[in-house]
């Protein structure tokens, strides 16, 4: 495929950084991963801004503006075979002639951008959405997991958990047993219809779906949404548990280390919400 290296474009076998690439050797970096349906990115501002942030929270300057992301984002459609793509935007500090912990003040930004394929929308169908399963953990992962870091060793690590017994996902809590998010999701949890996410802060990602979501809900549904704290024991108890990201859109989660949520079916709560999100995500 053809892949957005530092301005060019460029076959992926031919895109080359070099090894003292400072997100090669601490994982310095930021990125986003962004869907886009025949062409139309989802939640296209929230990901810039997100990364923005992020880039200026670790002190990262790079001029990109909003439109030469727009524009990468076009080509790397439509110069590979069009459809749902996903798009993957990655800066790093840059490439360093040393290794040495501080910023250097002299490099230039690693900007690489790759599209790959992805399946379509999930649709809001009960009976043939791909329902979860899956396992918890305590969230040993570090205190700024609201940066969308390159560094995703501690996530990658609870997914494995969750892999490792056949299962796709790991839900995870602090050390206070309050729900955190999942390893590569959001987390939400409906009880009696009432829909709750666990408030934004430095335990969690700020998810783009997230963000849609809530919305979205609060716009266009009358269910009760709530931003707050929730404990281990709620989620333990919830009617339905469903998971966010931008490659799953709202996804429901069916079984809890191997106990049924609710029911053990797909709720309606579930179906409605993704049917919302189908309708008004662009
Ligand atoms: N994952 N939390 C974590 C830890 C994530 O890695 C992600 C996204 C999310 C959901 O965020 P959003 O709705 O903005 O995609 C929450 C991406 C897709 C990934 O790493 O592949």
């Amino acid at each position: 495929s053809i892949v957005f290296l530092n301005g060019e474009y460029l076959p992926q076998e031919q895109a080359k950084i070099s090894p003292m690439d400072r997100g090669f050797l601490f994982g310095d970096g930021i990125y986003e991963v962004i869907p886009t349906y025949q062409g139309k990115t989802v939640g296209f501002i929230a990901h810039i801004e997100r990364m923005q942030q992020g880039l200026s929270s670790i002190g990262i300057k790079l001029d990109y503006s909003r439109d030469d992301w727009q524009q990468i984002i076009d080509n790397l459609v439509s110069k590979n075979e069009s459809g749902n793509r996903g798009i993957y935007l990655h800066v790093s500090r840059g490439t360093d002639s040393k290794r040495a912990h501080a910023y250097p003040t002299d490099v230039t930004p690693t900007v690489f951008a790759f599209s790959f394929e992805i399946p379509a929308a999930p649709t809001p169908d009960k009976s043939k959405v791909k329902a979860f399963n899956v396992t918890s953990s305590e969230d040993l992962r570090w205190k700024r997991c609201n940066i969308k870091s390159t560094s995703l060793l501690g996530n990658v690590m609870h997914f494995q958990q969750s892999q490792d017994l056949g299962m796709q996902e790991t839900i995870l809590f602090n050390q206070q047993q309050q729900l955190t998010e999942a390893s590569s999701c959001n987390v939400f949890v409906v009880k009696n219809e009432v829909i709750a996410t666990p408030a934004l802060d430095n335990q969690l990602l700020p998810g783009v779906t997230r963000k849609l979501l809530l919305a979205i809900l609060r716009e266009h549904s009358n269910y009760k949404i709530e931003e707050r704290v929730i404990s281990m024991e709620e989620v333990r108890n919830a009617d339905e548990l469903w998971l966010t990201s931008s490659s799953k859109e709202v996804a429901p989660i069916i079984t809890l280390d191997e106990k049924p949520v609710g029911d053990g079916s797909v709720g309606d709560v579930w179906q409605a919400a993704q049917a919302l999100f189908s309708q008004y995500k662009y």
